[in-house]
C-alpha cells in the first residue's frame, strides 16, 4: 500500500524559519515533522510519496542521507498545484486505496483502524475527523447519522460552520478520486471535497490527540503533546551549576550552565543556555545559544542563532 504525504506548502505561517528549510523538514522534538507521520504508518505501507515543490532540494537531500526504512520517492511540481493537483500529480504511482496526509499534521490516529473502517463503508474516500472549539481555521464537516460527508466548508467565515468537526488532514482514497481532479492547480478541500459528495466520503472520528503545527502557537502546543505522550528526555547533555529542569522537556547534545530550561522545552545538539537564562515553552534548535540571563518564552530559535545576553524574547520565531 502507497501513502502520500502533501509536502509541498510554503510554510508561510512558520516564517522566516521556512525560510531556510521546508516546513516537512522542521525538527518537531527528537526528528523533522514529516518523520513522525512515515513512523507512524502500518506496516502493510511499502513506499511513501511525497508530493513536493517548495525546497525540494532539502528534501531531496534528507531523504538520500537518511533510511527511513520504506521505500521513498519524491515527486516534484515545478509550480505549486495545490492539494488537489499534487495529489493528481503522483497518480501515476498508485494502484489502489492508499493513505494521503497533510505533511503538518501529528496525530494519535490508528491508521490500521481507520483503514478498516473505510475498506468496510466502500466509499470513495475516508477522511479523519477531530472536533476544535473555533473550526474557523480548517476544513468544516457536516455528517449524517451514519458518517457520510454531506457538507464539506473549507474555512468558513466564525459562525457560518455547519459543526465543530473538521478535516483532520489525514485521509484514505480510492483511486476513482482521481476522475474527479481536473489538471493544473486544483483545492482539495475547496473544490474536489464538495463536488463528491454524494460519491460516498466518509469521516472516521478518533480519540488522543491531534494537532496542526504549521503555525507558531500550534507548533508549541505539538511539541507539548508530544513531550507529555512519552517523548521528554535528556540525551548526552552537559551540565554546569545548579541547572533547573522543571516540566516535561528534551534537551538533546546541549550546554546547560546555571539556568532554567523547562516547562516544554527542547533544546537541540550543540546548542547552550548560559548562566542565569530561562527557556520555556520554547524550542532552541541545534547551535544556537542563549546568552546570559536571556529569558525564551513561547518562541521557536532557529538553528545557529543567538540571542544575546539579558535579550527577552517572547511569543516570536527567529531564524
Ligand atoms: N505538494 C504540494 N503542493 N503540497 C501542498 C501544496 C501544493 O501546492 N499546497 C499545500 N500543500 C501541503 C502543505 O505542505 C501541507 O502539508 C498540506 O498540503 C496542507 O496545506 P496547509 O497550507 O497546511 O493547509 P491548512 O493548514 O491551511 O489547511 C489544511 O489542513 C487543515 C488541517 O490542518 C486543510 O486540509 C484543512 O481542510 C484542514 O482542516
Ligand atoms: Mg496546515
Amino acid at each position: 500500500m502507497k501513502a502520500v504525504i502533501l509536502a509541498g506548502g510554503m510554510g508561510t505561517r512558520l516564517r522566516p524559519l521556512t525560510y531556510s528549510m521546508p516546513k516537512p523538514l522542521v525538527p518537531l522534538v527528537d526528528r523533522p515533522m514529516v518523520m513522525h507521520i512515515i513512523d507512524s504508518l502500518p506496516k502493510e505501507v511499502d513506499m511513501v510519496i511525497l508530493a513536493v515543490s517548495y525546497m525540494k532540494d532539502r528534501l531531496e537531500e534528507y531523504f538520500d542521507e537518511n533510511d527511513c526504512g520504506r521505500k521513498v520517492v519524491l515527486v516534484n511540481e515545478d509550480t505549486p498545484l495545490g492539494t488537489g493537483g499534487a495529489l493528481k500529480n503522483v497518480s501515476s504511482h498508485i494502484d489502489g486505496a492508499f493513505f494521503a496526509f497533510n505533511g503538518d499534521v501529528l496525530t494519535s490516529l490508528d491508521l490500521a483502524n481507520m483503514l478498516a473502517k473505510h475498506r468496510s463503508r466502500k466509499g470513495i474516500g475516508t477522511i479523519s475527523l477531530w472536533d476544535v472549539d473555533d473550526p474557523s481555521a480548517f476544513g468544516v464537516v457536516g455528517t449524517t447519522a451514519d458518517d457520510r460527508i454531506d457538507v464539506f466548508q473549507e474555512k468558513p467565515k466564525r459562525g457560518d460552520a455547519v459543526s465543530n468537526s473538521i478535516n483532520a488532514g489525514v485521509y484514505i482514497f480510492e483511486p476513482e478520486i482521481f476522475e474527479h481532479i481536473d489538471d493544473g492547480v486544483v483545492s482539495l478541500e475547496r473544490e474536489v471535497f464538495p463536488r463528491i459528495l454524494g460519491k460516498g466520503l466518509y469521516g472516521h472520528r478518533f480519540e488522543g490527540y491531534w494537532v496542526d503545527c504549521g503555525t507558531r502557537e500550534s507548533y508549541l502546543r505539538a511539541q507539548s503533546t508530544l513531550l507529555s505522550n512519552g517523548l521528554a528526555a535528556i540525551h548526552e547533555c552537559t551540565f554546569k551549576g545548579s541547572v533547573k529542569m522543571p516540566g516535561n522537556n528534551y534537551l538533546e547534545g546541549a550546554r546547560f550552565e546555571g539556568c532554567t530550561v523547562g516547562p516544554n522545552a527542547v533544546v537541540g545538539k550543540g546548542a547552550a543556555v548560559m548562566e542565569g537564562a530561562e527557556v520555556s515553552d520554547s524550542t532552541v534548535m541545534e547551535g544556537a545559544i542563549v546568552g546570559e540571563g536571556a529569558i525564551v518564552k513561547g518562541s521557536i530559535v532557529g538553528p545557529g542563532v543567538r540571542i544575546e545576553k539579558g535579550q527577552i524574547v517572547g511569543s516570536t520565531i527567529i531564524a
